[in-house]
């Protein structure tokens, strides 16, 4: 797939068209791992990846004020369905909700990702979600860069070298 920095990024809701898509762009150009959680030892795709993630993103129609306290949109780029994100209530009401973003291997280093996490961010401060946390690795230097400049502060890397981000109330979504 050929997709120009200059192609519009949109963050569109999981219909079952939608997920039709997700699903077979995940399957084709994601590793499961970084898609759903290790359900299978080995890393690689199965049935029951296959059921969760459908399960997951259907489960998470009714939104942050649903059962799951999450929501999710499908990335869009240049009119194609390339990857997810999702955005979920922390525990209690003022703490920080998480986000989190995959998308599909061929469409990364393009800026689609920092443009769908500012678009995430826009529909948290919409929902009225203040506080923002995030959790990545010390090796994923596109989402350190991504949070970073999304004005996310991080952690030192823990021993096994996770990295928690999190962005304050205080910041706005002007810059
Ligand atoms: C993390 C992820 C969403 C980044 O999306 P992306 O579209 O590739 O990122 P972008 O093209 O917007 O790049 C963001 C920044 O990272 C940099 N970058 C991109 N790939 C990079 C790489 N492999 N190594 C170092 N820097 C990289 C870009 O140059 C850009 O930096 P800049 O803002 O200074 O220009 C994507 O790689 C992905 O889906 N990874 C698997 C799932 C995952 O790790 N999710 C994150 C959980 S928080």
């Amino acid at each position: 797939m050929t997709l120009k920095r200059s192609d519009a990024v949109e963050l569109v809701a999981v219909d079952d068209a939608v997920l039709d898509a997700l699903v077979k762009v995940a399957v084709e150009d994601a590793s499961a791992d970084d898609v759903t959680p290790p359900l299978t030892a080995d890393g690689s795709w199965s049935d029951e990846r296959v059921a969760w993630l459908r399960a997951y993103h259907r489960d998470r129609r009714s939104g942050l004020a649903g059962p799951c306290r999450e929501r999710t949109w499908a990335v869009r780029a240049g009119g194609t369905i390339v990857g997810a994100v999702r955005l979920a209530a922390g525990p209690t009401g003022d703490a920080a909700a998480e986000l989190g973003i995959w998308l599909a291997r061929s469409t990364r280093g393009r800026g689609v990702g920092a443009e769908a996490v500012r678009l995430l961010i826009g529909e948290a401060s919409a929902s009225g979600v203040a506080a923002l946390s995030a959790s990545t690795r010390e090796s994923n230097q596109a989402a350190l860069r991504i949070l970073r400049s999304a004005g996310f502060a991080t952690d030192q890397p823990g021993p096994d070298g996770a990295v928690e981000a999190r962005r304050a109330p205080a910041r706005t979504e002007r810059a």
